[in-house]
């Protein structure tokens, strides 16, 4: 057994990475600056996108985006039970209502047959999350909104250097939100981006990150301006220099870590593809997963132990294994305002109970791999019913 615990996500720092923020902390610029700028730029053309806006969180990030989707009291959006909290919150923030719909059994990923189910009159959005990495079914999603005038809203928040069908996520839907938290393939600290091609969204994410506010700070300095205009009620989400020049040196690693983590994948499919206890993650022919996690699914008929008991002998193992997601219409606040009880989204919810997510993380080094393996060998097969 390890003799430390591994966690299921870390980021990854370089020296590099460190002097590029002592370098910034030295100069005259903190917060918004030349950073800022040049890692914006540096993402939207990575992603293939018209135009990048950073945010101080991916949530900060998706509530922008609500924002600028133009989401508001009355109107309702349409997304998936199966993520953080975050992605549903930002509908509500808007003062808009989350409508969930259900995940399809083999990424689960919104089903876009259950998204069509799920529109009417009200609905404004559509708010698809790439589930551990793997993109949504954007094609199919993309049209039920095209056909209806609806905006896309891809949370992303997994799903940097990930493809559909050739395409680099970010580059795909009306607003990508992306999350630079310390588990995610790039990290800035805390930090988003969201990446349109539309110029319109865009000079609103940029507002509504400034509390509302037409031009930045720099560019009043450059023009000796003292005006500025409030324009729109927005807030602070700035991220920082400090934060960006981060950012830019970790997405100059971003192709190195998404192989990595690939490897990772590959390595566990091939060493727990003999074990009929468990569902391994599938990856659908048009699209390149960038495997920000590895949940696997319990079959629980062949096993003797519910999910909790795997969980903890996995732990005891000190392997640092996490459950994605407590459906978010599970959670209190959801059951208390909007009245769930459970059993409205029987795939996710299904799927909740059976899932356990294994270490991932592109600095895992190929020991820590070899120990999962083991534990996980050591405790499927420990549990492992006769039938
Ligand atoms: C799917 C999803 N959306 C949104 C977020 C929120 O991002 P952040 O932690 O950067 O605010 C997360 C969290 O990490 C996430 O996993």
């Amino acid at each position: 057994m390890r003799a430390t615990l591994l966690p299921y996500g870390h980021q990854s720092v370089d020296e590099k990475d460190i002097q590029a923020v002592v370098d910034v902390l030295r100069s005259d610029w903190l917060t918004t600056g030349p950073k800022v700028a040049e890692f914006e730029e540096a993402f939207a053309e990575r992603v293939g996108a018209k135009h990048a806006v950073s945010f101080s969180s991916g949530t900060a990030a998706l509530h922008a985006a609500a924002f600028a989707g133009g989401l508001k009291p009355g109107d309702e959006a349409v997304t998936t039970p199966m993520t953080f909290a975050a992605t549903a919150n930002c509908i509500l923030y808007q003062g808009a209502t989350p409508v969930f719909a259900d995940v399809s059994l083999d990424t689960l990923n919104l089903d876009p047959r259950q998204v069509e189910q799920r529109v009417t009159p009200k609905t404004r959005a559509i708010l698809p999350v790439d589930y551990a990495g793997h993109p949504a079914d954007l094609d199919p999603i993309r049209k039920i909104a095209a056909d209806r005038g609806l905006i896309v809203i891809e949370d992303a928040s997994h799903a940097l250097g990930a493809q559909y069908h050739d395409r680099n996520v970010g580059s795909i839907s009306d607003m990508t939100v992306f999350s630079f938290h310390p588990v995610k393939h790039i990290t800035t600290g805390e930090g988003g981006m969201v990446t349109t091609n539309n110029a319109q969204f865009a000079e609103t994410l940029r507002r509504f990150r400034n509390h509302g506010i037409s031009s930045d700070a720099r560019q009043r300095q450059s023009q000796g301006h003292w005006h500025y205009e409030m324009v729109l009620l927005g807030f602070n989400y700035r991220l920082t220099d400090i934060a960006c020049a981060l950012g830019i040196r970790q997405l100059r690693r971003l192709d190195e870590n998404v192989a990595r983590r690939r490897a990772i994948a590959m390595r566990y499919c091939e060493e727990l593809s003999g074990f009929p206890q468990v569902i391994l993650p599938a990856e659908k022919s048009e699209a390149r997963s960038s495997w920000h996690l590895f949940p696997i699914r319990l079959r629980l008929e062949r096993l003797t132990a519910d999910r909790a008991q795997i969980f903890r002998a996995l732990r005891a193992e000190n392997i640092g294994v996490n459950v994605h997601y407590i459906p978010v219409h599970l959670h209190p606040y959801y059951r208390d305002r909007f009245g769930y009880k459970g059993g409205e989204y029987p795939v996710a919810e299904q799927a909740y109970e059976r899932l356990i997510s294994l270490p991932m993380f592109h600095g895992m080094t190929e020991r820590d791999v070899e120990d999962v393996i083991r534990a996980v060998h050591k405790v499927l097969t420990y549990f492992a019913s006769d039938i």
